[in-house]
């Protein structure tokens, strides 16, 4: 079992046949919700990679552990399983259930962001939209403070998604400890490219939370790729088993939430984690009103026990290798192209540099959505666009903030898709690479609200 080649590590029992929608389809589909892709209903597309959450296959042992799924409303014996799983791998104390990730960043937000009238910040590596979204609807604002080779989309860095130590105790120092509610570490960094968090960056980062008394929270919806890359790429972790860094990495932080529709390898579910007993009193009693009860928070019997399982399953070193090993493979076959991504390819998909790729569109002319709009337009193949589309926004005095990289991401869900469709994914953008766009010079704003601009925007296209 030696073999250096690379193959998905399971065999595949059921399948799920897929669309082909032809070009005028296309073409009516995407005039039909603005030319955001986003938008886009799933039987008009080929190949989907929007995202890699919730979308991931079930194991056989998955499935199975649905039908001895326990729907008794209170204290199921579902409930028992899933709590006995995150306490073993996560190590807390306590689980608070709740329905996806974002419910679980909004108890977070219910519970520490109140916590003093003088809290204004909440300060991250790099928040996801949802983080962002739960320090903003609770008066707060969210600053990314990732260290500097994180914005850079070539310098290979084995840790793209650390956080700077040196930029975070200026700020602590410049606006006063009092002003923080929360630091929270994404991990692996989804918005600059699925980055990896070194251990000595989490760990040094609690030590400043420790010295200044702030509170320390995970964003852990892809903590297991995370830990694959530190045991591939940290010296001292090459020989510990990927639970072994979990735990390690886990005992840096006071709190932890989980979108567990990534890492989990489920469809839904999240979860709230802390030590504190005072404090697991109040989360789940806040929950109650929000997500139900203790022992269900917003899931089903059945989905506390598919999770129970794919947490173990998410968390082994032979899934991991295949998991990480196609989105390299991806990277690799666009190499051959010399397509522009973010290096080194990230744990969930790869990312691309759309102001590198389409270099005659400006920023302002959203490069990125041309990008998306053209690889769906030409092969049916969906992307999100992370860029001035979906990070841009409007500042109190209406001024529109650009982010400093436009990414394009290619989401690889867990066990769906083979190295046969990244091989159409990558031949499809090698050819998009040496035309140029072929249909836009760029996308004008029509509906544009500069708060939830994924969702909701629509644009206009200016055709070559
Ligand atoms: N944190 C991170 C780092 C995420 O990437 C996401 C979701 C969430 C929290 C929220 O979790 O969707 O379960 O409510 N990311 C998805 C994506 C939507 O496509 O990257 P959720």
């Amino acid at each position: 079992m030696s073999s250096s080649k690379y193959a998905e590590p399971f065999r595949i029992k059921v399948v799920e046949m897929l669309d082909f929608p032809t070009t005028e389809q296309r073409s009516q589909a995407l005039k039909n919700v603005g030319y955001n892709c986003f938008m886009l209903d799933a039987k008009d597309i080929y190949i989907d990679c929007l995202t890699d959450s919730g979308t991931s296959a079930m194991s056989n042992q998955q499935w199975a552990a649905l039908m001895i799924g326990d729907e008794s409303y209170v204290g199921c014996k579902s409930f028992t399983r899933y709590e006995a799983a995150v306490k073993d791998i996560f190590g807390f104390d306590h689980v608070v259930p709740t329905h996806q990730g974002r419910a679980a960043d909004q108890l977070c937000a219910r519970l520490l962001y109140k916590g003093s009238p003088e809290y204004k910040y909440v300060l991250t590596n790099m928040a996801f939209d949802s983080t962002r979204a739960a320090a903003v609807i609770n008066g707060l604002e969210a600053v990314d403070l990732l260290d500097t080779p994180g914005y850079d989309t070539i310098h290979e860095h084995p840790f793209k998604g650390n956080i700077s130590l040196e930029l975070l105790e200026n700020f602590i120092q410049e606006k006063g400890a009092h002003s923080i509610a929360n630091v929270i570490m994404t991990i692996t960094c989804n918005t600059n490219g699925g980055q990896p968090v070194s251990m000595q960056n989490i760990r040094e980062t609690a030590a400043i939370c420790r010295k200044y008394g702030l509170s320390y929270t995970a964003d852990a919806a892809r903590c297991f790729e995370n830990c694959y890359f530190i045991k591939e790429r940290e010296e001292g972790y090459q020989d510990k088993d990927i639970r072994e860094i979990a735990r390690e990495m886990f005992s840096h932080f006071d709190y932890a939430v989980m979108s567990i529709k990534k890492d989990g390898l489920v469809n839904m579910g999240g979860f709230f984690c802390c030590r504190d007993d005072d404090l697991y009193e109040k989360a789940w009693i806040n929950n109650m009103n929000y997500e139900g009860h203790r022992t269900y928070g917003g899931l089903a019997g059945r989905d506390l026990e598919a999770i129970a399982v794919g947490l173990y399953e998410g968390s082994e070193y032979n899934y991991l290798k295949g998991r990480i090993g196609q989105v390299q493979y991806l990277g690799e076959r666009l190499d051959e192209f010399k397509v522009p991504y973010v290096r080194p390819v990230g744990g969930n998909g790869v990312y691309l540099d759309a102001r590198k790729f389409y270099k005659d569109i400006p920023p302002e002319k959203f490069p990125g959505l041309c990008l998306a709009a053209d690889m769906y337009l030409e092969y049916g193949i969906r992307f999100s666009e992370l860029g001035a589309s979906a990070f841009s926004y409007k500042d109190e005095n209406g001024v529109i903030h650009y982010p400093e990289i436009d990414l394009v991401r290619i989401a690889i869900s867990r066990r769906v898709y083979t190295n046969s469709h990244m091989d159409v994914i990558a031949e499809a953008l090698g050819e998009l690479y040496q035309s140029g766009s072929p249909n836009f010079k760029g996308m004008d704003k029509e509906r544009w609200d500069g708060v939830t601009t994924h969702f909701t925007s629509h644009y206009k296209p200016v055709w070559r």
